[in-house]
């Protein structure tokens, strides 16, 4: 090919690239296009290739035509490569613009608080109204405070009423809170009143109101002259607190070896209002509140002299009262970690495990 025939093929090859190169969109599209004219494959660039064919005269003016040529392609390119990323960041902005910080954001599901807390809260602010303190004690505990300072010694048949798990340690699992009564004694002396809040576990049959893992709140108040009468005043006092309303109570014996006299408190049932159902195992009421008159020999473990101290203490079904309190038909229920049962607001019909399952 001569210089004549060169010029009108660079002229074509200029065109074809500038319509090329106006037709692509993205970056990647315009890298494409520049290969299909300059580099080695390239039209352009193997044009470049035939330099040393022409004669050594002619050369220098065809290397000149194609570099024109190749400079041209050259500024094409960076001034659709600026198009391209003048686009890209039109396209940017307009995304940003889209996103508007004042909308409404997705709420996401708070947690909340477990009904047993709910209530041991309630009942730890009714307390230290009246001047008590809220304790705490060890849930692995030793049988010397679970049971023997108790006036519960080896051997006695009153063990039994609570069937216990025992660790490999020696230790056992409290069955109940009442050994913080012995262990507040020791610490605090007497007059004393305080609240144990607490999980207690037993090797139980589980069903509508029984658990293996459940919580109590035991109640110790000890000074000089305390009688039934004030254990029972404080009893109707923490139910009327609890309920927000009078509640149908009724005192009965109960045999405890750690008090003497000893009562069951029951209150009516709320989930059937008394007439009988699975909860109250058909009978009307709900065992919530054991209490008694604490046995002097309870008061010497503590090394507290009988003679001149008297006091009152109770082992609240604290599980039992949150259920009474949010109508929560099944125990099972509380320690099942299900949020559509845990969650607030309570209803005081709430569903049944059974309907759940
Ligand atoms: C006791 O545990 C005594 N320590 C209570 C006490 C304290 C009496 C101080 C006198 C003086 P009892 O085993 O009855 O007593 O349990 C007390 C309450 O805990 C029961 O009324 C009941 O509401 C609750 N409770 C007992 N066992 C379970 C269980 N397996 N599941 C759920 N709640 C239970």
């Amino acid at each position: 090919m001569n210089l004549d025939e060169l010029k009108p093929i660079l002229a074509e090859i200029q065109a074809d690239a500038a319509r090329d190169f106006a037709a692509v969109g993205t970056q990647d599209e315009l890298r494409a296009a520049r290969s299909r004219y300059v580099g080695k494959s390239g039209t352009l660039g193997k044009l470049m290739g035939t330099i040393k064919d022409y004669p050594p005269a002619e050369r220098g003016q065809v290397g000149q035509l194609l570099n024109q040529a190749n400079q041209a392609l050259q500024t094409l390119l960076d001034e659709h490569m600026r198009r391209i990323e003048q686009a890209d960041l039109s396209a940017d902005a307009s995304q940003a613009a889209a996103f508007d910080p004042t909308l409404p954001g997705t709420r996401a599901p708070l947690g909340g608080v477990h009904p047993v807390t709910a209530v041991q809260w309630e009942i730890e602010t009714i307390f230290e109204r009246l001047g008590f303190t809220v304790e705490a004690g060890p849930e692995m505990e030793r049988d010397y405070y679970n049971f023997e300072a108790l006036n519960i010694p080896a051997m006695h048949p009153a063990r039994d009423m609570q069937d216990t798990f025992w660790c490999t340690n020696g230790l056992l699992l409290r069955t109940h809170t009442s050994p913080v009564q012995v262990r507040a004694m020791e610490k605090f002396g007497a007059p004393l009143r305080c609240i144990v809040p607490g999980r207690c576990f037993r090797y139980e049959t589980i069903d509508a109101s029984h658990e293996n893992t459940f919580h109590q709140c035991e109640g110790l108040m000890i000074d000089r002259n305390v009688s039934i009468a004030n254990l029972i005043a404080v009893m109707k006092l923490l139910l009327r607190e609890v309920f927000q309303r009078e509640v149908k109570v009724r005192l009965r014996p109960g045999y405890f070896p750690f008090v003497e006299p000893g009562f069951e408190l029951d209150m009516s049932c709320l989930i059937c209002g008394g007439k009988g159902c699975a909860t109250c195992k058909k009978s009307g009421w709900v065992e919530i509140l054991p209490c008694g008159m604490v046995h002097p020999n309870v008061l010497r473990f503590g090394g507290i002299d009988p003679h001149e101290f008297t006091g009152f203490a109770f082992g609240l079904g604290l599980t039992r009262l949150a259920m009474m309190k949010y109508g929560v038909r099944d125990i099972r229920v509380m320690n099942q970690g299900d949020l559509r049962s845990l969650a607030p607001p309570w209803r005081l019909e709430g569903p049944t495990v059974a309907e759940w399952s």
